[in-house]
């Protein structure tokens, strides 16, 4: 996808704003800033996650968003370029469907191949790809949505994990907490550098995250309405338009669950799950992400696809490049963080 349903053109060369915290995130990923842009299906390309690198984040490109191989390596190096030396990391979601992870192994190794030192895994459990990305130099971040999962990845040797509350736009899993009682709760147990996630959508949130004790956030949603996301920009203007009411949930009742935007699809989803539809089947292709993306992604057809967003959409105002975006929520986040400060008596 490209050219005129986005909304303007890439913008990847902004520069970091100075670094506000240091946290044992920054110091694993050699970043400026404690913000982790997830992997995000069909947007996590290079034109956007350069633009979050080169403000000072880090972003992963997400493999299962190209037809082939050869066209995952190519944005690969099309974002080495763009970054210019800045780290940037491959998403690996792990399905538990049979079958569904034939091309992890290459995955991985085509991106240690272009350098690439950083990874985030989601989904089921990363621990058979772990050597082959340690082997390789590379720190892995695991992305899960309870403590439990959370501890078990501590002890098969991640660098790293996130935590996600029900809140996170996309696949929060069954866990029906939210991201602040998840992670408050994971740092009485965690040892390893701990990044919490779902519903992060301003800097003040970020800050109380970093006071809670967290070492970065991961955020998905507030990036989607980017520049540089190669997304129509009908469904941007969308959720500039939404507040924080935008997303609703669909599919539990198949365990699950998907946090996505209010639109006509989301309610009929809706609609047969309540008449008792049980399999994914019985959805015909309205939850099919191949819909999402010629409907909605590239024809601006709003109401007609499945699109993953989380409350922290609402926070979104403006059309504008992924740095700017950056940029703000870190002039926010240390805005707050000196407020509080400033505020602490004893
Ligand atoms: C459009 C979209 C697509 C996503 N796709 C993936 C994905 O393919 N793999 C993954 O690990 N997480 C995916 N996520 C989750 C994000 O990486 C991140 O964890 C999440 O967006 C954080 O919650 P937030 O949306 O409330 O900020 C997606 C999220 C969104 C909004």
């Amino acid at each position: 996808m490209s050219g005129p349903v986005t909304s303007g053109p890439v913008v990847s060369g902004a520069a970091a704003s100075a670094a506000v915290f240091r946290t044992r995130i920054t110091e694993l990923f050699g970043i400026t800033h404690p913000i982790l842009m997830g992997g995000m299906h069909h947007l996590g390309q290079s034109g956007l996650v350069a633009g979050v690198v080169n403000a000072g984040a880090m972003g992963f490109i997400t493999p299962r968003s190209f037809d082939s191989l050869d066209d995952y390596r190519a944005d690969l190096r099309r974002c080495r370029a763009l970054t210019r030396g800045r780290p940037f990391g491959v998403n690996l979601t792990i399905s538990r469907r049979p079958g569904w992870n034939r091309d992890a192994p290459a995955w991985i190794d085509i991106a240690l191949e272009e350098g690439v030192r950083h990874f985030e895994s989601a989904g089921t459990s990363p621990e058979e790809f772990l050597p082959r990305i340690h082997d390789g130099g590379a720190v892995l971040i695991h992305k899960c949505p309870s403590v439990r999962h959370a501890l078990t990845a501590e002890r098969i040797g991640v660098d790293a994990v996130a935590l996600v509350g029900m809140e996170e736009g996309g696949h929060p899993g069954a866990n029906q907490l939210p991201t602040f009682v998840n992670g408050a709760a994971a740092l009485q147990r965690v040892k390893i550098p701990l990044v919490v996630g779902g519903g992060i959508g301003s800097g003040r949130q970020i800050a109380a995250a970093l006071a809670m004790g967290a070492d970065a956030v991961v955020m998905g949603s507030r990036f989607m309405v980017a520049t540089e996301a190669d997304m129509h920009v009908a469904v941007k203007q969308r959720i500039v338009e939404l507040d924080e009411n935008c997303s609703t949930t669909i599919l539990g009742t198949l365990n699950n669950t998907w946090r996505v935007m209010v639109n006509e699809t989301a309610r009929e989803v809706q609609r047969l799950e309540a008449g008792g539809a049980r399999t994914h089947e019985a959805f015909g292709d309205l939850i099919l992400s191949s819909r999402t993306r010629e409907r909605v992604y590239r024809g601006g057809h709003v109401e007609e696809g499945i699109v993953s967003l989380g409350p922290s959409g609402g926070f979104a105002d403006a059309i504008e490049p992924a740095g700017v975006v950056v940029g703000r929520l870190m002039a926010e986040a240390g805005e707050a963080a000196r407020a509080f400060v400033r505020g602490i008596v004893g």
